[in-house]
């Protein structure tokens, strides 16, 4: 926040910002309750910001993923997805609002610290080092680890068997469902607390997100919360815990996977009918 020539301007009070109270965010329409966000286990709580000096390009936008959770947001190209989960990851100036992991304000703590206090981040481009071997990437995602971490590394080669047998290829020979693979191998390799993906299905085949997603739940039932953003809304608010469905940096929707996808105006506007 130190850089933000605004940081000590407007009004910080949550509770006053936020009309619906900190972290709870009103129901979607003919969906159930509020949703309250508050106490969430990783928290983007009314953020406000955009890159650089430019304009906001997040409006009090809310993002939260629990305990035991798989958290989905999806929206239009341009809706603000990815800059969302890069302000939570700190890669964005939050100009208004907080971010909360495990109770913890985080809100001005650098990318990699916020690995060091447990979170792992998949980008959506340019996640992987195309020149280095598969096993390469896996090493470089321990970075912040000074214990032996082959055992992680052997429980990666058993999620994703295909990374193993291709342990010595560059990364960058590998397909499009295998990269990603590798991209979230590497993020596992901190042995993060909470595990957040920007599109791990883009451009792969139908059969091969099935497959993803299917790893992706394997991962979620190993105890670790996932937030991710995605392309496929049907099929990942399907898997989907929580929802947010976010337009022009604002959330539009929010509930359970169940009660978006049962919401008349979300599946006119966002899923196609
Ligand atoms: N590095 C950047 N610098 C300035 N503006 C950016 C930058 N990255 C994104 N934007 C702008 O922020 C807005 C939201 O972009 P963002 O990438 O977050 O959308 P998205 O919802 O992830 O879209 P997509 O579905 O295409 O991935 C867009 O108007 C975009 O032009
Ligand atoms: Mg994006």
């Amino acid at each position: 926040m130190s850089s933000d020539p605004y940081g000590d301007r407007g009004n910080t009070d949550r509770s006053i910002a936020n009309p619906h109270g900190a972290g709870t965010l009103r129901p979607s329409p003919g969906t159930g309750q509020a949703m309250d966000t508050a106490s969430a286990f990783l928290i983007g709580d009314c953020m406000t910001g955009g890159y650089g000096k430019g304009p906001d390009i997040l409006h009090d936008c809310t993002i939260a993923v629990d305990k035991g959770e798989i958290a989905v947001i999806v929206g239009p190209n341009g809706a603000g997805k990815s800059t969302a989960m890069k302000a939570v990851f700190g890669m964005l100036d939050v100009r208004q609002g907080s971010v909360r992991l495990d109770g913890e304000e985080i809100t001005g703590l650098s990318p990699q610290d916020r690995v060091v206090k447990g979170m792992g981040f998949v980008p959506q481009t340019n996640n992987i080092f195309t020149s280095m071997t598969v096993e390469e990437n896996l090493e470089m995602g321990a970075f912040i680890r000074t214990d032996d971490f082959s055992d992680t590394m052997s429980q990666i080669y058993d999620l994703f068997p295909i990374l193993k047998e291709k342990r010595s290829q560059a990364a960058g020979e590998l397909s499009g469902g295998q990269r990603q693979q590798v991209a979230v191998g590497r993020a596992l390799m901190t042995r993060p607390k909470v595990l957040m993906l920007d599109e791990p299905t883009a451009g792969v085949s139908p059969i091969v997100m099935d497959e993803l997603f299917d790893r992706i739940i394997e991962v979620a039932r190993t105890g670790i919360p996932i937030l991710m953003v995605e392309q496929n809304a049907r099929q990942a608010l399907e898997i989907a815990d929580k929802g947010y469905v976010l337009v022009q940096g604002a959330n539009a929707y929010s509930g359970t996977g169940k009660d978006l996808l049962a919401d008349p105006d979300v599946r006119k506007s966002f899923l196609g009918g």
